[in-house]
């Protein structure tokens, strides 16, 4: 389609004397690369070599033109006669992969679903329909849909805070609804070591792709050494890429520097996970508790401790809960304070999200 080449601070002019003449199409104004506008002109409009154009040029070139704003509006058109309530009103995103739940009557258009949705989000790269949370390693189960370029994979990269986390979430667990937690964690992390007056040794032995680690590590002079771990070699896999990335430009190596794929609660057996640890996370949040008495061999006895975590429990046990972690805290030989059990608001489950935390002196 023609359009009229124009030095950018003459685009005014040029849009009004061609709407004013008739010769303006709707399609709109287009930058160009040399720092010029081009005016979208219609049929009416005189030929290139006319002297209405003052010497400008008249290019040829693809009018650009307004997509839809929903990505209904590209199902095909029989599609977009069936009732709205077939289409599903939210999806996750995690990097370039979008994640979406069908239900029975979208599923049996998935795949219009999934080329809608990767035509109208220029920054998706694989639309996924996300069939649930599976097993242990709480890890979606996935069924690429639509995507751009070869072979779909589902690793991917997001930022939290200004860090980059490699994640995969058909492989290992991630919720970006913890990042506020996170940030959480580094100021009581931060509190804490001036507390004890020197950097800390954290141990997350449920650690995932590590999203707990980045904040931690790009804080001056707070972690000065590290054991992390998971059961899921996947998961164990990513962390090591993504700790790599962290710690790269430390100039100080961390020490110790551990990173297991065990069950966290088999730590007690070797000695280098044993007796290191300031500072220990827990999430594992629907077993924390339970896994609690044998996490304890962790930390390092000669200092104060901090136990933080986070569970899912049953609303009636939160009264209880403060005291429950105290008890478990006596019976591994230790004596807390400043300990609390809260709840998260926002996980809209008829059980609670909580987090806890607690300071530990041994005896
Ligand atoms: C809720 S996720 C938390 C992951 C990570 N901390 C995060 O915030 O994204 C729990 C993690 O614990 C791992 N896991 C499950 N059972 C475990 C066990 N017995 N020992 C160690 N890790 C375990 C899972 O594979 C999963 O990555």
């Amino acid at each position: 389609m023609r359009h009229l080449s124009v030095p950018s601070d003459q685009t005014q002019v040029w849009l009004e004397r061609c709407r004013a003449e008739g010769w303006l199409a709707p399609t709109g104004v287009m930058a160009l690369e040399n720092g010029r506008r081009a005016v979208p002109l219609n049929e009416h409009a005189p030929e290139a070599n006319d002297p209405c154009w003052s010497g400008l040029l008249v290019v040829d070139l693809e009018p650009m033109t307004k997509g839809p704003a929903h990505w209904k509006e590209r199902l095909p058109p029989a599609l977009q006669q069936l009732p709205d309530e077939t289409w599903p009103s939210a999806y996750e995103i995690q990097g370039d992969v979008l994640m979406v739940k069908l239900e029975e009557a979208a599923l049996a258009h998935k795949k219009a679903v999934g080329q809608a949705m990767l035509d109208q989000l220029s920054s998706v790269r694989l639309v996924c329909a996300d069939k649930g949370v599976m097993g242990d390693f709480r890890v979606r189960e996935l069924e690429p849909l639509a995507w751009r370029g070869d072979e779909p994979s589902t690793q991917t990269e997001i930022r939290e805070h200004g860090h980059r986390i490699l994640v995969d979430p058909s492989k290992v667990y991630f919720s970006s609804r913890l990042s506020t937690q996170r940030m959480e964690t580094l100021q009581q992390l931060r509190a804490f070591s001036n507390q004890l007056g020197r950097p800390l040794v954290v141990a997350d032995p449920y650690a995932g792709a590590g999203p707990a680690f980045p904040l931690l590590l790009a804080e001056a002079g707070l972690i000065s050494g590290m054991l992390a771990g998971d059961l899921n070699p996947s998961a164990v896999e990513l962390l090591e890429a993504n700790l790599e990335r962290w710690t790269m430009k430390r100039d100080a190596p961390l020490a110790p520097a551990e990173v297991v794929c065990e069950d966290a609660r088999a730590w007690k057996n070797q000695d280098r996970l044993c007796g290191r640890a300031h500072a220990l996370l827990v999430n594992l949040p629907h077993d924390s508790f339970e896994h609690l008495p044998d996490l304890f061999p962790v930390f390092d006895r000669s200092n104060t401790s901090l136990l933080r975590g986070w569970a899912i429990v049953e609303r009636d046990s939160l009264p209880g809960r403060t005291d429950r972690l105290k008890r478990l805290v006596a019976s591994a030989g230790g004596t807390a304070s400043e300990t609390h059990v809260s709840e998260i608001k926002g996980f809209s489950t008829t059980r609670c999200f909580v987090v806890f935390q607690t300071t530990i002196t041994w005896d």
